[in-house]
């Protein structure tokens, strides 16, 4: 099921490879984040790539322009097939981020990597934003962010469930959501961290484009059955 992308939340490049290698052909793609990715670096992407998988580099660039450009195209030449920036970098500096994505691709002769704006990090709720000189509420920062992030040209944003329908209603069908925060009965009942958490069919209804899962596979005692019964959750909402 390509919706579905596994987070490698793993310490060692071969825990995480032996998961690619479990979840082939049930996961649509492979999130290393930046602890994998600060311990294992640029190989791992590679070998993950090599197994024939879709990898989402979530690093969150987050710097001027000019540096943006250069990770960005850095992250292509990983082969990464998705990776982010934080949208509160301005309009400027995700213009720069997309052309050079595009522009390394074309050099590359591969097909320009997907780029995803991160908006408000869900560990921020109003008071924080507060604390950071942003009076609006946080779902209005999301959607002015994500409206932001659509305009200079990306492709979409990462988002909390409860994000998702009001940002598909401002930015509309086309634009990507990916959505992480899910849990459910398919896709654990242990909600770790997650304040905020829907289950996997219930996210696409939203209007998710991909829902991120992590512990509820990586941590199962059979990843590969914990992944089965999601993609069997999410095949449900295209009968429905
Ligand atoms: O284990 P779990 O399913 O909670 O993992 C979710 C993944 O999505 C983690 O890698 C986490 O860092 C990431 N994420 C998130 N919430 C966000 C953005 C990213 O949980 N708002």
């Amino acid at each position: 099921m390509d919706k579905l992308l596994v987070a490698l939340d793993v310490e060692t490049g071969e825990r995480a490879l032996d998961l690619a290698s479990a979840l082939e052909g049930v996961a649509g793609g492979f999130k290393v984040g930046s602890r994998l990715f600060t311990l294992e670096g640029p190989d791992l992407v590679r070998q993950l790539g090599a197994l024939g998988a879709r990898v989402f580099l979530d690093l969150k660039f987050h710097d001027i322009p000019n540096t943006v450009s250069q990770a960005v195209d850095a992250a292509v030449r990983t082969g990464a097939w998705m990776m982010n920036v934080h949208a509160s970098g301005g309009v400027p500096m995700m213009q720069a981020a997309a052309q050079a994505g595009r522009d390394a691709a074309q050099r590359l002769r591969r097909p320009p990597p997907l780029l995803i704006g991160v908006t408000v990090l869900t560990s921020m709720d109003d008071a924080g934003l507060r604390g950071t000189g942003i009076q609006r509420s946080a779902l209005d920062q999301v959607v002015a962010l994500a409206k932001m992030t659509q305009t200079a040209g990306l492709d979409g944003v990462v988002a909390s469930p409860l994000e998702t329908a009001a940002i598909r209603h401002a930015c509309g069908d086309q634009f990507l959501i990916v959505t992480p925060g899910i849990r459910s009965a398919s896709a654990g009942t242990e909600r770790n961290d997650q304040a905020r958490t829907m289950g996997p069919a219930e996210a696409l209804r939203a209007g998710a484009s991909y829902i991120v899962v992590g512990r509820p596979i990586i941590a199962a005692p059979d990843p590969r059955a914990a992944a089965e019964a999601i993609v069997e959750e999410l095949a449900s909402v295209g009968r429905t």
